[in-house]
């Protein structure tokens, strides 16, 4: 299995520097990516071996977690079978329990809202898929989240849906506050809803919330108002963004740094306490030549940013809040990989590639467990 050197000479220790977010103080400069893994019930609660999953990144040094993207009603917003919700109280109370764990574990948590919009696929309380207009997604179903085959064709939501979504997004943000959560992400990236209707080719909208790029950010922004305007000053919101889709995942935005520079100047606006940004690469210029993304959004959006994409290397993640691209960075497969990356990277411990078939067949904590015990055989 090859490794990645931690012992390279590059000083880490600006990955280890406490910061505060929002209200949210945070004891280093990692967070664990949101990462779905349609674990929960089919009643979209909680479980204890989803507790333990979120507990061992705070156990293994993270300063924050972010959580998998939570559906937020009982409408539309649902993507996955066995997705976790905040759609009721009872969905929000088993969160607590996570939370408790990862708060012993000295980190913080954030709960991300998502809603699917086009790309749902497994939603057990309404039929058909809804989102900006009706243009049906490119590419295939993700079979890791037991689906199959092409997406099904949307329907473009009505006015009073546009409304209901967005309410949507405020209540399960106050369920997340009174649930224990340090604050909450707004999914507007990777092709969700919040992205469709940002996105030319997805939104063939005519009336306030498509057109120009000023229109199809209202919805992000709407969101945004409406979710501090329900859970008040004191709590952290925080919004992802990101020019790739699930389904698209070389998406570039039309106008390059134009665009950019106007999405982060809007961006700037809102009520925010961070921005999240992903890209493949997370160094790398954005459009070919300049920038990265990232830096991009800490130079225009004027708020906190967190980095992500393929940072696992520590001294590529050190770089990144050495060279003041980003405040924090997130990890996905580095968090799968290992649950302790932090604490591996302080005592130099090598840090091992991600084993994708943790995720295969399917991406939930029980074919994890399979795969582990697998591993652990082969090596008796
Ligand atoms: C299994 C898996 C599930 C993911 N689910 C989500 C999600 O729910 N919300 C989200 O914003 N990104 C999701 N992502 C994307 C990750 O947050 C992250 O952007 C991506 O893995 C790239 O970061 P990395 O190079 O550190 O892995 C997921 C990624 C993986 C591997």
């Amino acid at each position: 299995m090859s490794t990645i050197n931690t012992h390279a000479a590059h000083p880490r220790d600006c990955l280890f520097q406490a910061l505060v977010i929002g209200r949210m103080a945070l004891r280093n400069r990692l967070a664990v990516a949101p990462m779905t893994r349609v674990s929960a019930t089919d009643g979209g609660c909680t479980t204890e071996r989803m507790a333990r999953y979120y507990g061992a990144f705070a156990e293994g040094g993270f300063g924050l977690v972010i959580t998998e993207g939570i559906y937020t009603d009982k409408a539309y917003s649902q993507g996955y079978l066995n997705q976790p919700g905040l759609a009721d109280d009872i969905q929000r109370d088993t969160w607590t329990t996570v939370i408790d764990r990862v708060h012993k574990g000295g980190a913080r948590m954030i709960a991300q809202l998502m809603h699917a919009g086009a790309l749902s696929q497994g939603n057990p309380y309404r039929g058909g898929s809804v989102g900006p207009s009706a243009v049906r997604p490119i590419g295939q179903q993700m079979a890791i989240y037991r689906g199959e085959g092409d997406y099904p064709m949307p329907r473009a939501m009505v006015p009073d849906e546009i409304t209901e979504a967005i309410r949507g997004f405020a209540d399960a943000a106050v369920r997340a506050r009174h649930a224990g959560f340090d604050g909450v992400e707004i999914h507007g990236a990777n092709g969700y809803l919040l992205d469709q209707f940002l996105t030319e080719g997805t939104n063939l909208r005519s009336d306030h919330y498509g057109g120009d790029l000023e229109r199809r950010l209202r919805l992000i922004v709407e969101v945004t108002q409406a979710v501090r305007a329900a859970v008040g000053p004191e709590f952290t919101v925080g919004l992802r963004i990101s020019q790739g889709k699930v389904n698209d995942f070389t998406h570039k935005w039309s106008n390059g740094e134009n665009e950019a520079v106007q999405i982060f100047g809007t961006l700037a606006k809102l009520p925010l306490d961070y921005v999240h940004t992903t890209e493949f690469e997370a160094w790398k210029s954005a459009f070919g030549n300049g920038a990265s993304l990232a830096s991009l959004a800490r130079q225009h959006a004027g708020v906190h940013v967190i980095a992500n994409g393929s940072l696992q290397d520590p001294t590529r993640a050190a770089d990144m809040i050495g060279s003041s691209q980003a405040d924090v960075v997130s990890l996905g497969r580095g968090a799968l990989a290992h649950s302790d990356w932090p604490a591996r990277v302080l005592r130099g411990v090598p840090i091992d590639e991600f084993d994708r078939e943790i995720l295969s067949p399917i991406a939930d904590l029980a074919n994890e467990d399979r795969r582990n015990m697998e591993r652990v055989r082969a090596l008796l």
